[in-house]
Parts: structure tokens; C-alpha cells; sequence
């Protein structure tokens, strides 16, 4: 492959912005600099936009099936829409096995990837099952390039206490991470009982039945476990309340190493969306559900101050079609999840960056720096520097787009963010130095997503490190 130049654009890592050229070399960046000579290499003018590490989203369901039913777009179509909105890693995290192994998820998804998968790719393991082995087992994975696991305390791959405790000491023995969804499943069984015995089961009872508490509840419970587990590391997945996030800014404020997500939807939706009519409001049918203006208001200032360390989706297109044939009769029998892989970059940079509730440099820290160094993927992924992957967005802040389905490359029947309108897109998607799509559109392969090997975070102890970013607004 011959270099390549990016020229005259401006560099926006997780620290810095500086007016500078980027040099690939074989699908590394080589030279990051002011005036670059590109005579024996191939230009690609960036003048007018920035240029960022590629978007690395933690948390996918490309591949998803639940009770029988398959999440309607797969690696192929999935990770090609996530590229396009530049994204170019995800880490997928697999249904529960049939079988309990904490083995066949990871075989089983990277089978399905590989050929498959437009951006690189990494899988969680996901523990539903703890027996005598499981400890070693643990090991074996952290050791194994899959340093992070899910575990779930609610549906039905769920650990009680006593095995979130083993899982958690087990992990954090060898710098393993543990994610998790934290709901309350006695308390939503109990709540979805009742509503269900009231006749109460059109699309409002969806966050009657899970009230934000739910959360709070099991946020707190498994902080409490990790630190009974020696201050074992926990990654709390898609938090959504504000009660949920003060458990976490406590954790951290104690120096626990407790990190949290959220996800676009928590950010720009709230829970009036439940009220629309007819089958328009199962598009928002997810776990934990749309929460409260209030909630929505704490977490952005918990993404500010540095309480909230990443941005990832959760995608998990059920599409409306499937919502409605499940649950249309019955809120309760609709399959949760949205797709958002596409958005989240586009998104979080018109709602956080462009009416400055962000700074660029913890925009690229909350979409890309920050998930690829939780989750063991730096310093190839992650960052605009020598020797990491060239994996970059060239991103126009000036080429306004309104979101809707027909306008994205995901071949879904709805976004749950149509209508809203964006100022900037990526102009082109870099995966190792290929470019994988211009202008929203893919122009790559299936396949050229590789799997990616992780590593445990060495850098644990300095979970609030990125604090520390500098405020800067200079132009491209
Ligand atoms: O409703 C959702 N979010 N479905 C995907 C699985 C999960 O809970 O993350
Ligand atoms: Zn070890
Ligand atoms: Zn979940
Ligand atoms: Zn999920």
C-alpha cells in the first residue's frame, strides 16, 4: 500500500488540536506534523474539517437473538452503517450461550464477524453461569485477548449476588474489567406483575415497569460488590439515571476503579416519547427505557465533569416491523433495542460540541480515547499519533444533515432520532489507511474489519486522569 497524506486539516485528539498533516504508512500512522512533504504519496485534502481517531463503540448488538428472534441487521450491514457515521471498532457484546460455556458466545461471534465485520471488531465475554471452573475460565479469557466481561442482573442469563461477587473477585485478580446491566429484576418482575394484572400494558407501562430506582438500586449493589471484591475495576453499561450516576461519582470520588457509559438515546430522548401514538412509540422500546428531562440534564454534566467516562451506543436494531409484530398487542412482548451505531458520532458532536455543552478534545475522549483505553484496545486504537492505526474521520463540521432512515446507510425502517438535524458529518472513514467510506456513504468491503485482540487496561489507577482536558475553539 502506498503513503498516504492528510493535509491542511486540524487534529483533534483526546489533548490536543493543532493545525497539522498525518502521515499512513501501511495502515499505521507514521508522522503527525505541520507541512508534511507528500511527493511520493497520495493526498487527501482535510482543509475545513477535523481530523479525529476513527470512533470506537463498546457496546454493539449486530448479532444479537432473543428469545427466538434475531436483531434484523447482522455484522455486514451493522458495522458498514457504524463506519459510515465513523465508527471504525466496535466490541459486540453476544447473547447468553445456550449451553452456559462462557466459551461459545466469543467462537460463535467471531465466526460471524470474520468476513463480515467493515470495522475492526472485539467481543466481551458475557457470564451467565458460575460454577468451580469459572474462575479459571475468567483467566483464561482476560489472558486470551478478551479482557472485559458482561454480566446481567436482570433477564434471564442473570447472577445473584453470591456469583457477581465470584465473577468480580475473579476478575479483578487478574486487571480484568467487569460490565454490567444493572436493573433490579425482582423489583421489575414484581412491577411488571402488576401492570399486567391492571390491563396496563400499552407502551407507557415499558418505564412504569423499570422506574429509574430499578437502576440506582443495582448500580450501588454492584459498586458495593467490587469493593468487597478488593476494588475490583466495574464498567457500569448504558447508565441512564441521575440517581445511578451519583452512586458512581461517590465510587470514583473514593478512588474506586468504577466506570460508567451512556448512550446517545439517554442524552437526547426523553420518557415522553412512550406517549406517542399507536406503534410510533415502540421505536423506543429499549433497557433500561428513556428517563426523565432531569435525568437527561444530570448526565450531561456527568459527561462534563468527567463522572461518565464513554459514549456508546447499545445498538441493537429490532426493527419496527418485528416491534410491532411482537408487541404491538402488548408493550411487554416487544423485543428492546434501537439502532444507533450510525448516529452516535454525528450526534454527540451536534448536541455536546456544537452548542458547547463539550469541548472537541473530550468529544474525541468520550467517543474514542477513553472506550479504547477502558477496554484494552489502546494505543493502536484511540488516537491521532505515530504508530497508531490509521484509523481516522475526517469530520466536516459544515455538511448539515437531517437524520432520518432513507438518509442513513442502516438498512432500518426507523431512527429513533429522526427529524433531528445535525451540523456535521464525516467527509470520509479511514480503517487502517483504507478508506471505508466518503461522505456517508461505504465505499469498503465487507471483511476489511479485522478481529482485534485486547489487552488489560494497565492504566487503571489513572481512571480519572481525563479530567484534566483543555478547553480549546479554534476553527479547522
Ligand atoms: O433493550 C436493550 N437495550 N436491548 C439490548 C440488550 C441490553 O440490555 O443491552
Ligand atoms: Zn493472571
Ligand atoms: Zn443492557
Ligand atoms: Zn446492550
Amino acid at each position: 500500500m502506498s503513503a498516504l497524506v492528510i493535509t491542511g486539516g486540524t487534529v483533534v485528539t483526546a489533548t490536543r488540536t493543532t493545525r497539522a498533516d498525518v502521515r499512513v504508512e501501511n495502515g499505521r500512522i507514521i508522522e503527525v506534523g505541520p507541512n508534511l512533504n507528500a511527493d511520493d504519496a497520495q493526498v487527501m485534502d482535510a482543509t475545513g474539517c477535523y481530523v479525529l481517531p476513527g470512533g470506537v463503540d463498546v457496546h454493539t448488538h449486530f448479532d444479537l437473538t432473543v428469545n427466538g428472534l434475531k436483531v434484523s441487521d447482522g455484522f455486514e450491514s451493522g458495522t458498514m452503517s457504524a463506519l459510515c457515521g465513523g465508527t471504525t471498532t466496535i466490541v459486540e457484546h453476544p447473547g447468553f450461550a445456550e449451553d452456559g460455556s462462557l466459551f461459545t458466545p466469543l467462537a460463535d461471534t467471531r465466526t460471524h464477524a470474520l468476513n463480515r465485520a467493515a470495522t475492526d471488531f472485539g467481543v466481551h465475554g458475557v457470564v451467565s453461569r458460575v460454577d468451580e471452573n469459572t474462575p479459571e475460565d475468567l483467566a483464561t479469557l482476560v489472558h486470551g485477548g478478551v479482557p472485559s466481561v458482561k454480566v446481567y442482573t436482570t433477564y434471564a442469563g442473570r447472577l445473584n449476588d453470591d456469583q457477581l461477587a465470584t465473577v468480580l473477585a475473579a476478575m479483578g485478580r487478574e486487571n480484568g474489567l467487569v460490565t454490567v446491566h444493572a436493573e433490579n429484576h425482582a423489583a421489575i418482575t414484581q412491577l411488571t406483575a402488576d401492570l399486567r394484572a391492571k390491563g396496563e400494558t400499552t407502551p407507557p407501562a415499558h418505564p412504569a415497569s423499570r422506574p429509574g430506582w430499578c437502576e440506582a438500586e443495582a448500580v450501588q449493589r454492584l459498586i458495593a460488590l467490587a469493593k468487597a471484591a478488593g476494588n475490583a475495576p466495574l464498567y457500569i453499561v448504558h447508565l441512564s439515571t441521575k440517581a445511578g450516576l451519583e452512586h458512581v461519582r461517590a465510587a470514583k470520588a473514593e478512588g474506586l476503579p468504577v466506570y460508567a457509559e451512556t448512550c446517545p438515546h439517554y442524552l437526547l430522548l426523553t420518557d415522553e416519547r412512550y406517549e406517542r401514538p399507536g406503534s410510533e412509540a415502540l421505536q423506543y422500546v429499549m433497557s433500561p427505557p428513556l428517563r426523565t428531562p432531569e435525568d437527561r440534564e444530570a448526565l450531561w454534566q456527568g459527561l462534563a465533569d468527567g463522572t461518565i467516562d464513554t459514549v456508546a451506543t447499545d445498538h441493537c436494531c429490532f426493527s419496527l416491523q418485528q416491534k410491532i409484530e411482537r408487541g404491538g398487542n402488548n408493550v411487554f412482548d416487544c423485543p428492546g433495542g434501537i439502532p444507533g451505531a450510525e448516529t452516535r458520532l454525528p450526534l454527540l458532536w451536534s448536541e455536546g460540541v456544537a452548542k458547547n455543552r463539550l469541548t472537541m478534545n473530550r468529544f474525541v475522549e468520550l467517543i474514542s480515547t477513553a472506550p479504547a483505553r477502558i477496554m484494552g484496545l489502546a494505543p493502536a486504537k484511540g488516537d491521532i499519533a505515530p504508530g497508531a492505526d490509521a484509523d481516522i474521520v475526517i469530520f466536516d463540521p459544515h455538511a448539515p444533515r437531517t437524520i432520518s432512515p432513507e438518509a442513513l446507510a442502516h438498512p432500518a425502517d426507523y431512527t429513533p432520532f429522526a427529524g433531528m438535524e445535525v451540523p456535521g458529518w464525516p467527509r470520509a472513514v479511514l480503517l487502517r489507511g483504507e478508506v471505508g467510506a466518503r461522505e456517508g456513504r461505504f465505499t469498503g468491503r465487507p471483511g476489511m474489519g479485522h478481529y482485534v485482540p485486547r489487552t488489560p487496561d494497565i492504566h487503571r489507577s489513572n481512571a480519572r486522569q481525563s479530567q484534566g482536558y483543555q478547553r480549546i475553539t479554534e476553527e479547522p
